[in-house]
């Protein structure tokens, strides 16, 4: 009940204030730089970061619904970044993917974001050039935007689970960056997970306190298997959209990049959040202390809707076939270079097909999407506002991946499945997703397992 009441009191102080106050109040900045945190337990040191105003997670960025964000990168790091604006289906110009949207922003120069955020949800930021590198860093934050209208529940917690690849005194390997090993494998795994940039937090709870909790990975390449003990859960939404609410039963998977929003209860006595797939290891744990109602809530869970279409229309959809190539024991011999980057660089494009063993070793590619390794000069597929598109993703390879569409969501073409924007292919599986394009511009699309997108795993469309 907290919630809804405290948004209520927000939404009668944000109407008492003049629309042009909001109008022209300050862009937030946010500067990328280093700091330290706090990532291992006490009987360590604390690690050297590069965080959004030096923190990590960055500052939690939270709108209403349908309002105006305003950002100004400050760059306080040694290379160029961008922020990108993850599952935010938004104006392309504002999309910050370096050399497709706009230029990498060099160190001490800044960049203006302003853009509305049409779906209510669970979103977040991050660095697009050498997100590899600088995500692994410890760039990234939340970037919530609420419903005018959430259903009832206490508190809303943010779950950013992440893992670092940390050394004996707790620093971050950067020996192992670029490793072409890591690249051509699983992508770089780390050996230290953290809850919001913390070992093993803990968030106390009451018992049958009603919380909504956003679990995120941001994890370079980790899938997280999780479980939540002592609750009793819903899940309502995927990357930030809302879904039928369905009981959490068993474990959770989420590929890097995926969110899923569940409302909990705190019906039992030991509450925590473990990472089932990593011998139980308990990412942050709820102790119960005091209760908050004699009994468990049993108002209903489901959040409003966002505006996308209840069906798709597959009939006269565009069709296209992405297959996945490349990696390690994936078979793949050869691969035509994409000449995006030399052709943004002013370069002469590398022309033809090379074999893989110079691609790996001359240009650090590993990975090919419809052969072409690394982002092609043409689209994907170029489609005209308000087409349906079909996407068939086919990993006929020995690693998993997870497959990210910029500026739209989709879904997958079987029946009840929710809205997404990052899918995970396991080795020697195919999905089909549909989306309606209806958001124009060069959109980008790639795995979110940095180190694959690096390697080559990303390629691009364009809606006109
Ligand atoms: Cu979360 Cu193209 O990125
Ligand atoms: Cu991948």
């Amino acid at each position: 009940m907290l919630t809804r009441r405290d948004t209520l009191l927000a939404g009668a102080a944000l109407a008492a204030m003049p629309r042009a106050a909001l109008a022209k109040a300050p862009p937030r900045i946010l500067t990328p730089k280093p700091g330290m945190a706090r990532l291992a337990p006490e009987d360590r040191p604390e690690t050297a970061i590069w965080g959004y105003d030096g923190f990590v997670p960055g500052p939690e960025i939270r709108v209403p619904q349908g309002e105006k964000v305003r950002a100004t990168l400050e760059n306080g790091l040694d290379q160029p970044t961008t922020i990108h604006w993850h599952g935010i289906r938004i104006d392309n110009a504002m999309d910050g993917v370096a050399a497709l949207t706009q230029d990498p922003v060099k160190p001490g120069e800044t960049f203006d974001y302003a853009f509305t955020v049409p779906d209510a949800g669970s979103y977040w930021y991050h660095p697009h050039n050498r997100t590899w590198e600088q995500m692994a860093r410890g760039l990234y934050g939340s970037l919530i935007v609420e419903e005018a209208e959430p259903p009832a529940y206490d508190r809303d917690l943010v779950i950013m689970l992440d893992d670092w690849r940390l050394t004996e005194d707790a620093t971050i390997d950067e020996e192992s960056f670029g490793s072409l090993r890591d690249w051509s494998h699983a992508g770089r795994l780390g050996n230290w997970p953290t809850v919001n940039g913390a070992p093993q937090p803990d968030y106390p709870v009451k018992r049958n306190e009603r919380l909504r909790l956003r679990l995120y990975n941001v994890c370079n390449a980790s899938v997280l298997v999780l479980r939540l003990d002592g609750m009793t859960a819903q899940i309502v939404a995927h990357d930030g959209m809302p879904s039928a609410p369905a009981p959490l039963d068993g474990t959770i998977i989420l590929a890097p990049a995926q969110r899923i929003d569940l409302i909990a209860d705190v019906t039992g006595d030991e509450s925590a959040l473990m990472l089932a797939g990593r011998e139980n290891f308990r990412a942050c744990g709820f102790p119960v202390k005091g209760i908050a109602r004699p009994k468990p809530l049993t108002d209903p869970v489901a959040l409003p809707p966002n505006v996308l279409p209840e069906s798709l229309d597959t009939k006269d959809a565009l069709r296209a076939t992405l297959t996945v190539g490349g990696g390690a024991m994936g078979g793949m011999t050869e691969a035509r270079i994409g000449g995006f980057g030399a052709a943004y660089r002013g370069e002469d494009p590398v022309e033809g097909v090379l074999p893989l063993r110079t691609l790996a070793m001359e240009h650090d590619l590993v990975w090919a999407l419809n052969g072409v390794a690394g982002m092609p000069t043409d689209p994907f597929f170029s489609v005209e506002r308000g087409h349906i598109v079909v996407v068939k993703l086919v990993n006929e390879g020995r690693w998993p991946h997870a497959m990210h569409f910029h500026g739209h969501h989709f879904r997958e073409t079987t029946p009840g499945s929710p809205w997404r924007d990052t899918i995970l292919l396991d080795p020697r599986e195919t999905k089909e997703v549909a989306f309606p394009a209806d958001n124009p511009g060069r959109w980008m699309l790639h795995c979110h397992m940095l180190e694959h997108q690096a390697g080559g795993m990303g390629t691009w469309f364009e809606v006109f």
